[in-house]
């Protein structure tokens, strides 16, 4: 096992029970929100012919948004670290191409219209590596590209496992960014998990704690 996957091991270990569970009503909600506010950003993408690659995609929970975005399922390829979760990935989505371990020591032997992360950096806590992994998104992007980018902005104090990662630090990973986006987006979870079926009456742009952002590559 090499040393990155040791450290993010360690730290899921830590977190585990502080993870949200994939069923709760929260989680349900978040992610449709996510959905369709990605479907409208895409909407004039025409992702139907557009390729995706999502790194770090954890259980492979992202694939159904994808899809209902109009991404192809022979055109999503996924990397992921840890082998429980390329387990759970192999048994939910053994027809979608997967890249097992390290991003950094992959090769992918193509470039991609799209390269997703969602919340990946925000559990690295080690500000080099978010630079190459970042540098490495940039270059599996093809020419007109877009990076495409979920994470929160703000700390939580009851997790020293995980890092925020604010729209600044995003720009900077990514000085070639022609267009950017952002977009709040994400009822806080201390008070999101609360409210329950009340969401959005809370989802006032000031509680929300992640961005939804898009970030163009130069055509070459
Ligand atoms: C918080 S989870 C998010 C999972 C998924 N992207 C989602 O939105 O549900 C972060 C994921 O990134 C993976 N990861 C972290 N560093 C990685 C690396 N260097 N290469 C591949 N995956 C990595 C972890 O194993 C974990 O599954």
């Amino acid at each position: 096992m090499s040393d990155l996957e040791e450290k993010i091991k360690e730290q899921y270990g830590k977190r585990k029970h502080l993870n949200p569970l994939y069923n709760s009503y929260y989680s349900m909600r978040t992610m449709h929100e996510r959905g369709e506010k990605l479907r409208e950003l895409l909407e004039s993408h025409q992702c139907r012919d557009k390729s995706l690659l999502e790194i770090g995609a954890g259980h492979g929970g992202n694939i159904p948004m994808l899809l209902m975005c109009g991404f192809k399922k022979e055109n999503l390829h996924l990397n992921e670290l840890l082998a429980e979760r390329i387990k759970a990935i192999n048994e939910n989505y053994g027809e979608y191409k997967l890249f097992e371990g390290d991003f950094l020591k992959i090769d992918f032997g193509q470039k991609y219209d799209y390269v997703f992360q969602s919340t990946v950096f925000s559990s690295i806590l080690d500000t080099a590596t978010r630079k190459a992994i970042a540098n490495k998104m940039w270059d599996l992007l093809k020419p007109g590209g877009y990076i495409l980018w979920y994470d929160f902005v703000f700390n939580n104090p009851n997790n020293n496992q995980v890092r925020k990662v604010t729209a600044n630090e995003v720009k900077s990973l990514f000085p070639g960014a022609l267009h950017t986006e952002f977009h709040k987006i994400t009822l806080a979870p201390p008070i999101g998990r609360r409210v329950g079926k009340l969401y959005s009456l809370f989802n006032l742009p000031f509680l929300r704690t992640h961005i939804l952002a898009l970030l163009q590559k130069p055509e070459a």
